[in-house]
């Protein structure tokens, strides 16, 4: 029998790096499976990579992505992303259904947050229900939740407090941030500052 190969791990350069990629039709969770799907990821990756700082990160089988890490600059539709520093990212992360429970995540993770420049950052993950896989999962959203958290918690995260309206609608939700050791303080209060909903200095 032959041996199946591990997927790769990547990092794409821009969006023309991408163009070399099919999509797994495995990925989709936040555009709800729609049958758009791979269009809808391959138009969310390449959109994140054009932003200046964004950074994505693959798992790719035999030319197919079929997870991926995505780092961008938080943006205005969040109050910490309208103090519009380039050291404040959103993350996304993404396995394929079929590609899930074999380290994918982990790897991924592992990759994009071992690199120094990353402790002297501020990540954010809004970890919204309707964005995961409670369905295939076979678990309660709570459940769901938990572990997510405690994946996000193996890379430095902390679930956070917050009062951001789209996280705080549905219980099972949750905001996590991970502060790298070297940020500076004066990047830290204002985004703590953000995070309280207080207006920019
Ligand atoms: C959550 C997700 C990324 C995990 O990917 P994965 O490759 O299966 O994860 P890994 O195999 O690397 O690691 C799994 C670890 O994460 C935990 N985990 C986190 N979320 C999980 C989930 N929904 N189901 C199962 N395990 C999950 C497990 O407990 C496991 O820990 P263990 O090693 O102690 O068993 C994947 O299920 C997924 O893409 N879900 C749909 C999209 C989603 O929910 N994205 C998160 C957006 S905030």
């Amino acid at each position: 029998m032959q041996a199946v190969a591990a997927p790769a791990i990547v990092r794409l350069r821009d969006s023309a790096d991408l163009a070399q990629y099919e999509i797994d039709p495995g990925l989709g969770a936040f555009a709800g499976y729609s049958r758009r799907r791979a269009e809808v990821v391959r138009q969310a990756l390449g959109s994140g990579l054009r932003v200046p700082g964004g950074e994505a990160f693959v798992a790719v089988a035999g030319g197919v992505i079929v997870a991926y890490l995505l780092l961008v600059p938080a943006g205005p539709d969040q109050p910490w992303g309208r103090l519009n520093d380039p050291r404040i990212l959103e993350i996304g992360i993404e396995v394929a259904r079929g590609h899930r429970g074999r380290g994918l995540a982990q790897a991924l993770f592992r990759e994009a947050f071992s690199r120094p420049e990353v402790e002297s950052r501020i990540y954010v993950a809004t970890a919204y229900v309707w964005c995961w896989d409670v369905e295939a999962s076979g678990i309660s959203a709570h459940v769901y939740a938990d572990r997510l958290l405690r994946l996000f918690e193996r890379f430095g995260f902390r679930r956070e407090w917050t009062n951001e309206p789209n996280i705080t609608m549905e219980p099972a939700n949750f905001l996590a941030v991970r502060v790298g050791r070297e940020v500076p303080a004066a990047l830290l209060r204002r985004f703590r500052s953000a995070q309280r909903g207080e207006r920019a200095a």
